[in-house]
């Protein structure tokens, strides 16, 4: 018996509990009814008579090591509040979400990426224009129908401020301002009222080309295209030109690729053509380059105009439009890149 309430003893002493539960199991097995302390009790009236004196006193000390071992460790949860308590410094920090560039941005970069290869460089202009850099200085006569092409936001008071509904107006801008040769990209957002549905919105974005030299021909702006669309769409990519109309361009044309879903076959995206329109172009006016102050019997150039959405679109087969103003996480974080 002796033995035993020792060992009991030492074990009490070192008690561990890592939370108020196993501090409840602990007082159970050596403090309750049927606990070892009182089991050493119950045994107690087999102790020899000249032994009780001594095996009761070592038996209370047990009892009450084993209490005050309890209300100690009881202590130690009690004592630490509760955010203490919530902090657990082993773990692991929760990982910094990462942004992801806007699909617009993303398809925006590559465009310029690869203009810039073959020599194009970036300028900007004004989102709030006049008529003149808009329509005027672009061979847009006064009541030509073709105004009527784009609807445009006006300020109330004064029509000559207007949201530019194109990045061709930087053109003009740009002419104005340098002499040629002028190899320029114009990336920028622009707006048209138009009802908002899943395929128009009133302001979206554009990359517009502007390439002014001696001798520049045709045969250059298709070039430049059809470089354009290998590298974006890849090298299987076909480019078809159709005679178009545009006030600021003589010969004007749009620009297809072979659809990049269907490799051409034909699928619900092409209308089952086979084809897809990405863009706008032609060579400039001479109207343009004299309205800008460039000598058009010495100079020629070609201009080319495509909105990002639809590129974006084409490459990665959103269908919703609104989803690029939208913010939804969900689908922006679709988009990772490596610049
Ligand atoms: N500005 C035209 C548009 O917004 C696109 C365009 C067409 C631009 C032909 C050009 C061009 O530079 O040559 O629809």
């Amino acid at each position: 018996m002796k033995n035993r309430i020792n060992q009991l003893l030492e074990e009490v002493n070192q008690l561990v509990a890592a939370n108020p539960d196993e501090l409840e199991s602990l007082r159970i097995k050596y403090l309750s009814k049927k606990g070892e302390v009182s089991a050493l009790f119950n045994d107690f009236r087999n102790v020899a008579n000249e032994e009780k004196r001594e095996i009761g006193q070592l038996l209370n000390e047990l009892k009450n090591a084993a209490q005050d071992k309890i209300n100690e460790l009881k202590e130690t949860f009690n004592g630490s509040t509760d955010t203490e308590q919530k902090t657990d410094l082993t773990r692991s920090a929760d990982p910094i979400k990462l942004g992801t560039r806007h699909p617009l941005s993303l398809v925006k970069h590559e465009i310029i990426e690869i203009f810039s290869r073959i020599g194009f460089t970036i300028a900007e202009g004004p989102e709030i224009e006049d008529d003149w850099h808009v329509f005027g200085a672009l061979n847009f006569a006064p009541e030509h129908p073709a105004r009527d092409m784009q609807d445009t936001f006006f300020i109330e008071q004064n029509p000559d401020v207007l949201l530019r509904t194109h990045t061709s107006s930087v053109q003009s801008h740009i002419m104005v301002q340098q002499k040629p040769p002028i190899r320029k990209l114009f990336p920028g957002r622009v707006y048209r009222n138009e009802a908002i549905s899943y395929r128009a919105h009133c302001f979206f974005h554009q990359v517009e080309g502007l390439y002014i030299d001696k001798d520049v021909s045709f045969a250059d702006l298709k070039q430049a295209l059809m470089y354009f669309a290998k590298e974006m769409f890849g090298a299987d990519t076909q480019i078809r030109l159709r005679p178009s109309y545009f006030p600021f361009t003589e010969p004007s044309a749009e620009m297809d690729i072979s659809c990049n879903l269907c490799g051409g076959k034909g699928c619900p995206f092409c209308k089952h053509t086979g084809w897809v329109e990405i863009l706008g172009c032609g060579m400039v006016d001479p109207n343009v380059l004299e309205n800008c102050g460039i000598d058009s019997k010495i100079y020629s150039g070609y201009a080319f105009g495509m909105g990002v959405e639809r590129i974006t679109n084409l490459k990665y087969q959103v269908k919703d439009l609104r989803m690029f103003s939208e913010n939804n996480v969900r689908f922006l974080e679709q988009f990772q890149s490596a610049y």
